[in-house]
């Protein structure tokens, strides 16, 4: 494949969410992409890719975050939300973070170093909140089944808190076989963290 160009941001944050499926758009015309996960707390940048995407035939499959990420026993996304997605022609994967997980609690409780969160952390420093979600929601879909996982290139979405800041086309893995996760293009990305 030819060089393509990176849209690259001042600063991380919602701010960017246009752009971001702007590139994703213009990435996906090149064709070879079947299938988009996308990080969606609220639903609200789900909603934006799905209206942008509403003429390509793709797989969108949303992430969302696990019940109690926020508040115990709460779901960030509500019901009518997740309702309204579906019948969008979404699919929606629900589960514990694949980067943090229960490691979480035992540093919480305990203290110690996590593998799984300084895999978590290499990331988030090294490339931004977006690219350690875009990798993680990833992992999640296709731990799920929502998405292919193999020898196929899908294209991750995400963003630092709310909306979209990076998103990337990458060889998925499962939670099991982390290390055959490939980051393949970047089509966006915020330069300053
Ligand atoms: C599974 C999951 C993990 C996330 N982890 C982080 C994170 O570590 N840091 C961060 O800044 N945002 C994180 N986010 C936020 C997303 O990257 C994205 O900006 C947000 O879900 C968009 O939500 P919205 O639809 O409400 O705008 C996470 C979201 C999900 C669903």
């Amino acid at each position: 494949m030819s060089a393509s160009s990176i849209v690259y941001f001042d600063s991380a944050g919602a701010k960017n969410t246009d752009a971001v499926l702007d590139a994703v758009l213009e990435r996906l015309a090149k064709g070879g992409i079947r299938d988009i996960v996308v990080a969606s707390s609220s639903g609200a940048t789900a909603k934006k890719v799905l209206s942008s995407l509403a003429k390509a035939k793709v797989n969108v499959v949303v992430v969302t975050s696990h019940c109690g990420f926020e508040k115990e026993g709460e779901c960030e996304m509500s019901k009518e939300m997740e309702n309204e997605l579906i019948a969008s022609g979404a699919k929606l994967v629900r589960a514990s973070h694949v980067l943090s997980g229960i490691e979480r609690s035992v540093n919480r409780k305990i203290g110690g170093s996590s593998r799984v969160e300084a895999i978590a952390e290499a990331l988030r420093a090294l490339f931004g909140q977006g690219m350690k979600v875009c990798v993680e929601i990833t992992v999640m879909a296709a731990d799920n089944g929502a998405i292919p996982c193999g020898d196929v290139e899908v294209m991750a979405i995400a963003g630092t808190d709310a909306g979209a800041d990076t998103a990337c086309v990458v060889r998925p893995a499962h939670a099991n076989n982390f290390f055959k996760f490939q980051v393949r293009e970047i089509l966006a990305m915020p330069r300053v963290r």
